[in-house]
């Protein structure tokens, strides 16, 4: 995909398939589509009166207009214009994408990210111009017998004013690098698990260090894992026949200026369970197949890292993947095992499908030895989150308010949200053991909670936050897919780290 802007005033006389301008409602016209309306001679006021009602997301294309020289104008409805926002904005820039794709345009122009909003800068639009054009022209193809025909639109281009031009590049550049990291945690997410095993991690984490100079990946086997003493990490992946694999994947900035100090990396550590049948406390049937979704935390690690070497990002960030698969058999975890972590502490395995925390927990621990400014683990940890927060916003959890506040603005900016759940030392209680330091689940009051109060007690060597994206890293049903949550709420905090 090609990303690009263009200056040029003259909207009537531009040459192209497809020109997109805002409408908004009571037949209200945006600056450019005021400037066509009187290039066509009142046409277009006209037909917005009679056939458009320029609700949000709503998007209708006119051909040949008399006095304009694009193929089309494709009006784009964006509700009330005193209600207008970056949200209504990302919403008509994704229904033009989502046209142009319909239509099979190689090409399209839109003059949308012109167009102020109370709470969002020109290169906020122009990035989310870009993740839309990139989120509809996503495309698996992995696993069909034959070829589905990819998406033909190759330039998509801004119009914007000259003054604009270069924070819109901007824009445009970092959307098109978070749109592929997107992508990337899609396709991984999408992926059978029979395919995407913790060796295939692995060896996407290597192919990215191949592709990107800033990128070093390792990949710990069984072996190494196990003289690491991940004792709980293991016992989780010892109840399957494919081998674990401990990813390392880490970005290096281009040689800081002289005299700078470097700062101490950003962790992120992602949930890498290719496949959790909940092991010997075995899930129910329905849609289990969902749980091939259940290393979405480990595929946004990795299409963020893409996104920061794409972008050479300034700050030093390692992405951290335990991956396995939880499955039951002669070999795993049986409720009442005791394991040992790597941390030392002991854990009764009380249910065995609570095993998202047990992988993550070694990897918390392992994360000590990068001395890290801030550590950020990303998992699809909990159903209670989803039956908490649904859908729509992702369950944070921290106890640093530098922290929160950042991750917090950050999906707010990238429209990708999180909402605060509590910490508090009385959930704690509940992960009492009579046999270990702690159980690995505490009933299921508070699930999501205390899910995050047993990650908090690996810790405690630095500032930490938990993304529980249970119920945003995928939507089911007829749309069943991965949706690249969060990789753009972590690349906007990487974003404002950098800044
Ligand atoms: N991967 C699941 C969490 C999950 C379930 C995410 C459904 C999205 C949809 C996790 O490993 C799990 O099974 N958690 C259990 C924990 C319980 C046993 C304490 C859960 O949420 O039911
Ligand atoms: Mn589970
Ligand atoms: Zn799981």
């Amino acid at each position: 995909m090609e990303f690009s802007t263009l200056t040029s005033p003259a909207l009537a006389t531009l040459k192209t398939s497809a020109l997109a301008i805002g409408v908004f409602e009571s037949g209200v016209l945006s600056e450019a589509a005021d400037a066509l309306d009187q290039a066509s001679n009142g046409t277009l006021r006209a037909l917005i009166k009679t056939e458009f009602d320029a609700t949000p997301g709503s998007c209708l294309p006119i051909h040949a207009v008399n006095g304009i020289s694009a193929g089309r104008v494709i009006l784009l409805g964006l509700g009330k214009q005193e209600h207008y926002n970056a949200a209504v904005h990302a919403k008509a820039q994704g229904a033009l994408a989502a046209y142009c794709v319909r239509a099979k345009l190689s090409e399209a122009v839109s003059t949308l990210a012109a167009i102020p909003t109370p709470d969002a800068p020109l290169i906020a639009r122009a990035r989310t111009a870009a993740r839309q054009v990139a989120s509809a022209t996503y495309h698996y193809d992995a696993t069909f017998s034959q070829a589905r025909p990819a998406p033909k639109l190759k330039k998509f281009i801004l119009h914007i004013s000259r003054s604009d031009a270069s924070a819109a590049q901007a824009g445009l550049r970092e959307g098109a690098a978070i749109g592929a990291g997107m992508a990337l945690t899609r396709t991984l997410g999408d992926l059978p698990p029979n395919l995407c095993t913790p060796t295939y991690l692995g060896q996407t984490a290597r192919d990215l260090a191949r592709q990107f100079k800033t990128l070093k990946a390792e990949v710990l086997d069984q072996r190494k894992i196990e003289a690491l003493k991940m004792g709980s990490f293991l016992s989780v992946s010892r109840g399957s026949a494919e081998p674990p694999a401990f990813i390392v994947l880490r970005h290096t900035p281009p040689a800081a200026k002289a005299g700078t100090k470097k700062a101490a990396p950003i962790v992120l550590v992602g949930k890498g369970v290719t496949f959790d049948s909940g092991g010997i406390s075995i899930k129910p049937g329905p849609a289990m197949d969902e749980m091939k979704f259940d290393m979405c935390g480990a595929a946004s690690v990795l299409g963020t890292l893409r996104a920061v070497a794409q972008l050479e990002l300034t700050r030093e960030v390692i992405g951290i993947i335990p991956a396995c698969e939880n499955l039951p058999s002669g070999t795993a975890n049986k409720p009442g095992d005791v394991v040992t972590s790597m941390s030392g502490q002991t854990i009764e395995v009380l249910n065995t499908d609570a095993e998202g925390r047990l992988i993550l927990c070694d990897a918390l621990t392992y994360a000590e030895r990068f001395k890290p400014a801030a550590v950020i683990d990303i998992a699809t940890l909990t159903g209670a989150c989803v039956i908490a927060l649904g859908h729509v916003n992702s369950g944070l959890f921290s106890r640093d308010e530098g922290l929160v506040q950042g991750l917090l603005a950050a999906g707010r900016e990238a429209l990708d949200p999180a909402w605060h759940l509590p910490l508090d030392e009385p959930y704690q209680d509940l992960l009492k053991s009579n046999f270990a330091d702690m159980a690995n689940i505490g009933g299921r009051a508070g699930g999501a909670i205390t899910a995050a109060c047993f990650l908090a007690r690996f810790t405690t060597k630095y500032p930490w936050a938990h993304l529980d994206i249970a119920g945003t890293a995928w939507k089911e049903g007829k749309e069943k897919g991965a949706t690249g949550r969060p990789v753009p709420l972590l690349m906007q905090y990487l974003l404002d780290q950098c800044a």
